[in-house]
């Protein structure tokens, strides 16, 4: 069932309480993929009732990001929802979630200066606000989030630890295409030649965590390594960051270890992606 008012929202799960079921939530920006699917499959699997939004949350769009033209297809998506046997579609309106005078945001200050923070400002304290408020809508049980975006669960992680918030966070493995790119929504923007690029990422994650498991463990050479992988691919315009992390702390490593997450984002044609593999 498809839901967009959002005291409707509360309603409803004010009655899926009342019945003593479990909540399982998977919060998504919608054009669905099968990233979103095995999240979707994870929370039907572990609750009674499985709660997906949709929602293009315009406050984690930085000035010059893809708000516009962030693709969208609802019809696509609430069949998806239907074959995965989805109880709730939760599609709010951006002017019922920011209505005039709306002045209140959430903001973990750790874990988000780094990586993918560094370049969007503002980005997480907008994923953080939606989440929260959503969280407050759907008072999930369990929140299913994707390891694709990791520094975004790890955010979500620390926030619901911080704020004592009343569920359990879970993580799921990246899914990728067969060639190895991470599924994404913004894989649509690519054009075929830069589609055949775009597994550049994959590639040198690849080949870093190769080279780790041969020896190296100087960051400095895995980058290096990673660097050239990536700049064999014609239509890469530009690596913005590769890094190699502690998985908790997200605090950048000289010398790798195993358990290091490591993570980049990069330029294929005008279009941003990012990736990350666990040594
Ligand atoms: P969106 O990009 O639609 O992603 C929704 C969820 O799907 C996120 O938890 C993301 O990590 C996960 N996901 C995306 N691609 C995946 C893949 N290839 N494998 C596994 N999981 C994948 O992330 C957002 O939306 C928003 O920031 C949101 C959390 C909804 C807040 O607005």
């Amino acid at each position: 069932m498809l839901i967009k008012d959002i005291n409707r929202m509360k309603e409803v799960i004010k009655g899926v309480k009342k019945e003593g079921k479990t909540i399982g939530f998977v919060p998504t920006m919608g054009y669905l993929h099968e990233g979103h699917l095995s999240l979707i499959r994870c929370s039907k699997r572990d609750n009674d009732i499985t709660v997906v939004s949709i929602f293009v949350n315009p406050i984690q769009f930085g000035q010059n990001e893809d708000l516009d033209r962030y693709p969208r297809d609802l019809e696509r998506d609430e069949k998806l929802c239907r074959q995965e046997g989805v109880d709730y579609i939760f599609v709010p309106s951006a002017e019922q979630m920011y209505p005039e005078g709306f002045s209140t945001y959430v903001q973990v200050e750790e874990l988000t200066g780094g990586l993918c923070g560094a370049f969007r400002p503002g980005h997480f304290k907008g994923v953080t606000t939606v989440v929260t408020k959503l969280f407050n809508i759907v008072q999930p049980d369990r929140a299913y989030f994707g390891e694709k975006d990791y520094q975004q669960l790890a955010v979500v992680k620390k926030m619901v630890k911080d704020l004592n918030m009343n569920l359990e966070v879970v993580g799921c493995p990246i899914v990728r295409e067969k060639d190895g790119l991470a599924m994404s929504s913004r894989n649509k923007y690519l054009s075929p030649k830069e589609r055949e690029s775009a597994v550049a990422l994959y590639k040198a994650l690849v080949r870093a965590k190769e080279s780790f498991e041969k020896g190296i463990n100087s960051v400095e050479e895995l980058k290096k390594i990673m660097e050239e992988t990536i700049i064999s691919y014609p239509e890469v315009n530009e690596i913005q960051y590769i890094e190699i992390v502690d998985p908790d702390t997200l605090k950048p490593k000289n010398v790798a270890e195993e358990g290091d997450v490591v993570a980049l984002a990069v330029f294929v044609g005008n279009t941003r992606l990012i990736d990350n593999i666990r040594l």
